[in-house]
């Protein structure tokens, strides 16, 4: 068995949540927190992969028909299981993270270029999140019909739609992971630095203009009233 079908975990489909833009929910090994894995067509017309996760091999051939993979994002130091098979499948690739994750990263694969330098040339905006210790960056994407999305990763999780079941479900809930849009309790411990500044934060990405859609590592994506969730959100982490 190869290194790649050793990682395939029992995903769902490739969804377009947006113009240019799929989801897929994958999970990971000993984990019960679903993971999202975001494929953007950039407008270069190729594609950056953001939180990789290896997918069956009917699925990768409908990846692979979106456009050639040209930028594999590491988001952070807890989301890398996934590179090294995506190094050794897209080996032309460019692999970024944020330059924090950097030696966490760099201990999988290897040419690990800094998040923060190399996606000005896609038109891609960087926002650093406030109140947060230095983890993971978003990435405000432009989408092919003229709108916008924002991709976060751990610093917001939206379970409540769809919680994991089962008795892993179960002690996810128990540790305060499961809940509309909001940083976990396990979040705040590990990240929050100042929830203030982190709320005004979030609060402030609600001006984007035309966003259209929010895509978060564990959850459900937004594509309703996205404004109107991250204020909410925002309230919530202010409490
Ligand atoms: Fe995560």
């Amino acid at each position: 068995m190869s290194r790649w079908d050793k990682q395939v975990c029992p995903h769902g489909p490739l969804e377009e949540i947006g113009a240019g833009l799929w989801q897929v929910t994958g999970s990971l090994k000993r984990s019960p927190l679903p993971r999202n894995m975001v494929v953007w067509r950039t407008p270069k017309k190729s594609l950056l992969i953001h939180s990789a996760i290896c997918l069956d091999e009917v699925s990768m051939k409908e990846l692979d028909s979106l456009g050639p993979v040209s930028h594999v994002v590491v988001p952070c130091e807890m989301h890398r299981a996934d590179a090294k098979a995506f190094q050794d499948r897209y080996s032309e690739a460019t692999f970024l993270a944020p330059a924090c994750a950097r030696e966490k990263v760099s201990q999988v694969i290897s040419g690990v270029e800094d998040l923060e330098e190399g996606l000005e040339d896609l038109n891609v905006t960087l926002h650093r999140p406030a109140g947060l210790k230095d983890f993971e960056l978003h990435l405000e994407l432009p989408l092919e019909d003229g709108s916008r999305a924002l991709v976060m990763t751990d610093a917001l999780f939206n379970l409540a739609g769809d919680p994991p079941k089962g008795f892993g479900g179960f002690l996810v809930k128990l540790l305060g992971s499961v809940g509309p849009l909001n940083i976990t309790k396990i979040g705040r411990r590990m990240l929050l630095e100042n929830k203030n500044d982190y709320a005004n934060y979030v609060r402030d990405l609600s001006k984007i203009s035309n966003l259209s859609v929010l895509s978060v590592a564990h959850g459900q994506c937004i594509r309703e009233d996205v404004v109107a969730e991250l204020i909410a959100a925002s309230e919530r982490i202010r409490k």
